[in-house]
């Protein structure tokens, strides 16, 4: 699937590792104790951030789900290098495309990073999907933006050091409509050594939303924290 990824994937990879970072402690309370007999699904996977967090985490096996052609790549090449590729599973589709061919029963879901690229109907298939594969006991990390202003968030902007140069990724969530992200490459003077303007269907995703599609599941989802909830199915339901 072509999408504004293959154009902004070199800024993802800079500039997502730290948000990942801020995870690592919930994946690996949440994941850590699955075995080789275990199977944990990466949704939207992107670059492979998350799944290679899991395998690292956990001895589970891995399904990894994942549209875009130039962020599979990477997936690819991040868990090839990371030794994991034999237990991971690639998936080349959407959320639409791929729920059915995903296994019955799961251990573990991420969803992270991804919700508002999806239609409503769209995230209530997946939502409903969790609710009704994960194990008892078991749990999904999902993501979520915080409640967006009437007039829109103006997001503060993300740097990192790369080399001799800084990326600088901004974004800005209007209440409605597309989100802008503005890509910046600055050099030591501060100039703009090139500069990537892009556009996505994103929309907020908040833990209200997720709480609303699950209503009248046999699930529990958390409060917020570090921006994740965890949809958990109670032992026994
Ligand atoms: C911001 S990236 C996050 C990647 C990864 N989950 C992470 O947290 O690092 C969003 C990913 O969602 C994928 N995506 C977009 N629409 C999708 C859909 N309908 N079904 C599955 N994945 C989708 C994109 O291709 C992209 O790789």
């Amino acid at each position: 699937m072509k999408s504004h990824y293959d154009a902004t994937a070199e800024h993802h990879e800079v500039h997502m590792p730290a948000r990942w970072r801020e995870l690592r402690d919930l994946v690996r309370e949440t994941f850590g104790d699955i075995g080789p007999d275990g199977v944990i699904v990466d949704i939207g996977a992107g670059s492979g951030l998350g799944s290679a967090m899991l395998a690292e985490v956990s001895e589970a096996e891995i399904f990894s789900l994942e549209p875009n052609n130039t962020m599979r790549s990477m997936l690819v090449a991040r868990l090839d290098t990371a030794g994991v590729l034999e237990r991971v599973t690639v998936l080349a589709q959407t959320v639409s495309e791929g729920l059915d061919g995903l296994p019955d029963r799961v251990d573990g879901v991420i969803a992270t990073h991804m919700l508002g690229h999806l239609t409503v109907a769209e995230r209530t298939a997946l939502l409903e999907w969790i609710a009704g594969s994960l194990a008892p006991g078991r749990s999904a990390l999902l993501t979520v933006n915080p409640e967006v202003p009437r007039g829109g968030a103006k997001l503060a902007p993300r740097e990192r050091q790369v080399g001799r140069f800084v990326y600088r990724a901004t974004y800005h969530m209007p209440a409605t409509g597309q989100t802008e992200q503005l890509y910046e490459v600055l050099d030591e003077q501060q100039r703009v050594v090139r500069s990537l303007s892009a556009t996505s269907s994103w929309q907020a995703v908040t833990a209200a939303d997720v709480r609303a599609a699950l209503e009248g599941h046999a699930v529990e989802v958390s409060e917020p924290q570090d921006g994740a909830v965890l949809v958990m199915k109670p032992s026994g339901s």
